[in-house]
This record gives C-alpha cells, structure tokens and sequence, in this order.
C-alpha cells in the first residue's frame, strides 16, 4: 500500500507538470512488485498520452506483471493518439489503478475493455484508505473545469487580461497597446499557438485591428496595427473569433481574413466552436466581452499579465460584484512568474 499511495502521488505530480487546454491533465506510474516505479505525463494535445509516455519511460525494464497507477480512466478511442487500452494490454500490465473517471463519453469505457481482456482495474475510492480518497479528490480537482466544459459542451476556456497595477485594461481615452511589456507579448504568443481559437469582442476589432495570429517573433514591433502579411506565424494558427453585431471594417484584418468566425450570441457561439472541432478558446477581451465571460462562469482558467504601472480612473471590466462576498474567485494554479518587468500568473476557477 505504500508504494501505491508514493506512486499516485508521483503519478498526481507528473499529471500537474502538463499544460492546461484541449486535453485533460493525466499522469501515469509503472510500478513494479519491488516498490520502485517510473512517471509520465501528458504533455498536450498531439503528444503521447500518460500512460504510453510512462510503459516508454519503464524501457528497458520488463513491464509484464506490473501495476499501472492512472490519474484518470484511460481512453478506448482511437483519437489523435491510439487508445491507450490496448497499450497497456500490450505491454502485459496486470492491474491497472484509476484515480479518477472519464465523463467525457468518447472516452470513457476504458475500464470496462480493460477488465475483459483480463487485467484487473481498481478505483482508487474502492480501497477504503484516508489517503485514497484524499488523492482521488485530488485527481478530479486536477481536470474539475475540463470536466465542466466537455459536460456543458463548450471548449475549455482561457481568458487572457493584460493590466495595469490597478487591474486598467486600457486608459481611459481607451489606448491600451502596449500595457505590457516585449517578454509578456512573446510568453502570450506561445499560449496563442497552443490554442484552437481566440475570441475579441467587436469593441476591440475596431479600436485594435488585430489579426489573432501565433507569431514567432512573439508579437514584437508594429503587432497588432502592422498591415504586412509577411509576419512570421506560428505553423499552427488559431482560428481568428469575434462575437457582437457590428460589422466588422472590410480592411481591417479580421475582415479580411476568410477563417473568421463571428457570431452574435456566446452560447451558440462556443456550441459551434465545439462541432468545428475547437476544444480550446482563448478570450482575449475587452474588457466588456470578458465580463459576460467571467460573469456566465465561462472561464475555466485566467491568464493574467500585471505591468508596473498605475492607470487611476481607466478601463476595468464591467462586473456585477455588489459585495466582497459576491466577488468572482480564483485559485493560483502555479507560483507567479517574472517576464522583464511585468509578473505572469495563472489561475484556475475555484472548484
Ligand atoms: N488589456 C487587455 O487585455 C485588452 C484586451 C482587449 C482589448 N482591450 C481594450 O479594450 C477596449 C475595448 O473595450 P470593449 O469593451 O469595447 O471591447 P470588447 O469587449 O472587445 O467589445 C465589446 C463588444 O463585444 C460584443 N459583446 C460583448 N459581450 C457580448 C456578448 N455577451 N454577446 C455578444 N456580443 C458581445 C458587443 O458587440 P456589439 O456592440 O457589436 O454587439 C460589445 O459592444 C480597447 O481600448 C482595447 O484596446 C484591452
């Protein structure tokens, strides 16, 4: 029992060194009769599942017999990757240890397939130890907003707000470019390329003109005013998004760009994201547009940039909070980091 209850907690640890977004957080841990065991993680979307990154890490050693602890149920689909099921009947794991289920119902059943090809499937609830259920709460924690958004039917959502030290999105003649620094702008484009689209109110479509593109040259320069389509792009482009009912200008760039989507309703809107296939959006304001977000509990994760600057009476999002105990809370989901001289730090939505 106690090597099982150290190799959750490793297996919880690799699960939390993974990148938030389409794909849920899982980790996984090979452990042999000896007590030892070896991690691995999922590393986001189009890269190894945890369970086949860890039965790899085990290489060379002989993974026949041994116990496959899995912060969450693995998959039988056939998706991007194949189903990790058969990847564990394949190497000859014994008994599988699940910390958590899958609701997602394109997913799950990976129990089941496994239990009838023979290998023994415990959940970590059924051992009937305080720390089991201590880690299986732990686990459904990790990926509880994924959960939310893949039951909802929407994409799992990241909302980025770039601010001043007094939470201004823009001062108030409404300039905003640049309230944050070169480091911020090129940590900001990496989210962009991760994602699957990115969403603007038409506010900032017409104050901005921005193109909503992953650029390798981390968005530095002319950025978001430049008229050239010599930027350099990231290989993987979000589709550009834009909710609201003024048209946009013809000559502005997402008026010009034939992947726009816009739409003039948010829940339609995310419903449709999700059939073309988006299963990770990006909201990147104004402020206007991230309050409904906010206010509708649509922010599943908070990217949130602070430069060291005061903008007194300038642009905040207009939430809805009368009182201290109605205000919208959030939980830091790892320790805040220096980017030149503004500060990054990622949140999650209290669960
Ligand atoms: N610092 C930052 O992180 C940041 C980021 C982005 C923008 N900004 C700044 O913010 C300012 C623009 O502010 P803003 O509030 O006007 O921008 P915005 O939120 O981008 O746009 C507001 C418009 O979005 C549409 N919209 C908002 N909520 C909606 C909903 N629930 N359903 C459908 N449509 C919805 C409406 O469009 P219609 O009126 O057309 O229906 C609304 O007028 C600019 O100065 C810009 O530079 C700052």
């Amino acid at each position: 029992m106690e090597a099982l209850h150290s190799a959750t907690r490793a297996a919880l640890d690799a699960a939390a060194r993974g990148v938030r977004g389409a794909n849920p957080l899982v980790g996984a841990a090979v452990l042999w009769d000896d007590g030892t065991f070896t991690t691995g993680y999922h590393q986001g979307a189009d890269t190894p599942h945890a369970e086949p990154d860890a039965l790899r890490n085990a290489s060379p050693r002989s993974t026949t017999g041994a116990t496959l602890v899995v912060t969450l149920e693995p998959c039988s689909h056939t998706g991007r990757t194949g189903p990790c099921t058969q990847a564990i009947i394949d190497a000859g794991i014994a008994r599988v240890v699940i910390a958590s289920r899958d609701p997602n119902p394109s997913a799950s059943g990976g129990a089941q397939v496994l239990t009838e090809a023979g290998v023994e499937v415990l959940f970590l609830n059924d051992l009937g130890q305080p720390w089991a259920h201590e880690l299986a709460a732990q686990a459904h924690r990790l990926n509880a907003r994924w959960f939310t958004a893949v039951t909802h039917d929407r994409p799992f959502i990241t909302a980025k707000i770039a601010q001043s030290l007094d939470g201004c999105v823009a001062a108030r003649d409404r300039t905003s470019q640049w309230i944050t620094g070169a480091e911020s702008r090129a940590h900001a484009h990496l989210t962009r390329a991760r994602v699957d689209a990115i969403a603007v109110g038409t506010g900032t479509a017409h104050a901005d003109n921005p193109r909503l593109t992953a650029r390798t040259d981390g968005g530095s320069g002319a950025d978001r005013q430049a008229d050239t389509e010599t930027h350099l792009g990231a290989p993987h482009q979000p589709i550009p998004v834009v909710f609201g009912t003024t048209p946009l200008p013809e000559d502005s760039h997402l008026g010009r760009n034939p992947r726009t989507l816009t739409y003039t309703d948010v829940g339609a809107g995310l419903r449709d994201l999700r059939r073309r296939g988006v299963s990770h959006l990006l909201v990147e304001g104004g402020p206007t547009l991230m309050a409904h977000f906010l206010q509708h509990d649509l922010v599943d994760e908070l990217h949130v940039y602070t430069a060291p600057l005061l903008l007194g009476d300038g642009v905040r999002s207009p939430l809805n909070v009368e009182t201290l105990a109605h205000a919208l809370t959030f939980v830091p989901d790892a320790p805040p980091e220096a980017l030149g001289s503004d500060t990054f730090t990622r949140f999650m939505k209290e669960v």
